[in-house]
């Protein structure tokens, strides 16, 4: 074999060692299938996928897609002002249109640790996840639960947990976040987290992400509210906002999900230098 300058290093004779920095085992991933006949009526993705709500769950998934073209823009939080405002709802059906999407693989934890709703919301029995995982208890293959749903993985929330603001605040969390975004370059990990204003855990978890999507309560939210809380959310750029529960959408009464705008606030942070010319 021809030796070229870029191999002879690697020759056996030669004294040159190569030293992984870590060897990482697969996931050995557990399947639980969702039965469509238990899941929540609003994860419409699923229930009814060419219904006009769904269609514009995939133009949020086109979106976000166009603006995490590049490289490790990958780890989404799903957060919002206040209680109730369809953020799970929202994270299950975005998650859901990315996992449809061909060659997408989506993981879908469920960072709520007060009010823990994706498995139920998917009608999927899970008493461990990521509670768990971060007190040391379980290994991440222990709670990694694949959906069936094309290719979606949940990590469910877990065990409740009397201190979700330690827990999702820890270097295991950090550690966790890191090791899921550049283990799978291809994998988008979408966060369904507690509302800014009632915790501290969503702005924590926001040094954690790549980027936001907010969710309003369309006629609900007040704009100073929605304000107040982005403005909290200093460590990640909110990529975009998602009214939710919009009334008469399109003038027909279609029961529709949401309304999405790019949401582009100058002041907000920036986690790549050319993240302007993405959208
Ligand atoms: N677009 C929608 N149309 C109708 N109902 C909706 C819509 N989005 C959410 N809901 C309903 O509103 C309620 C709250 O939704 P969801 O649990 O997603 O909100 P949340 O923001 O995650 O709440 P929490 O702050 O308690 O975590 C649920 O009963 C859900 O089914
Ligand atoms: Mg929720």
């Amino acid at each position: 074999m021809r030796k070229s300058a870029r191999t002879s290093y690697l020759e056996p004779d030669n004294n040159v060692k190569i030293k992984g920095l870590a060897s990482l085992p697969e996931f050995q991933i557990r399947e639980i299938a969702i039965d469509s006949s238990q899941v929540d009526r609003h994860v419409v993705t699923i229930i009814d996928p060419l219904s006009a709500a769904s269609e514009q769950y995939r133009k949020l998934r086109a979106r976000i897609l166009a603006a995490t073209k590049q490289d490790f823009q990958n780890t989404i939080m799903v957060t919002s002002a206040d209680v109730g405002e369809g953020k799970s709802i929202t994270s299950i059906n975005f998650a859901v249109a990315l996992a449809q999407e061909i060659d997408h693989t989506v993981l879908l934890v469920d960072a709520d640790l007060r009010k823990p709703m994706i498995h139920k919301y998917l009608g999927i029995k899970a008493d461990r996840g990521l509670s768990d995982y971060l007190s040391g208890t379980v290994d991440i293959s222990d709670v990694l639960i694949h959906t069936g749903v094309g290719k979606l993985v949940l990590l469910p929330a877990g065990t409740p947990s009397m201190n979700p603001a330690e827990l999702l605040s820890s270097n295991r969390m950090n550690e966790l976040v890191q090791e899921l975004k550049y283990r799978y370059r291809d994998r988008y990990i979408i966060f369904d987290t507690s509302p800014v204003l009632v915790s501290a855990d969503a702005i924590s978890m926001s040094s954690y992400v790549d980027g936001v999507l907010f969710v309003v309560a369309a006629a609900k939210t007040p704009e100073r509210t929605v304000k107040k809380a982005i403005g909290l959310l200093q460590s990640a750029p909110v990529w975009g906002v998602v009214f939710n529960n919009v009334p008469d959408y399109l003038g027909k009464n279609l029961h529709p999900y949401y309304y999405y705008r790019y949401h582009q606030d100058t002041n907000q942070p920036t986690k790549t230098n050319n993240k302007d010319d993405k959208h």
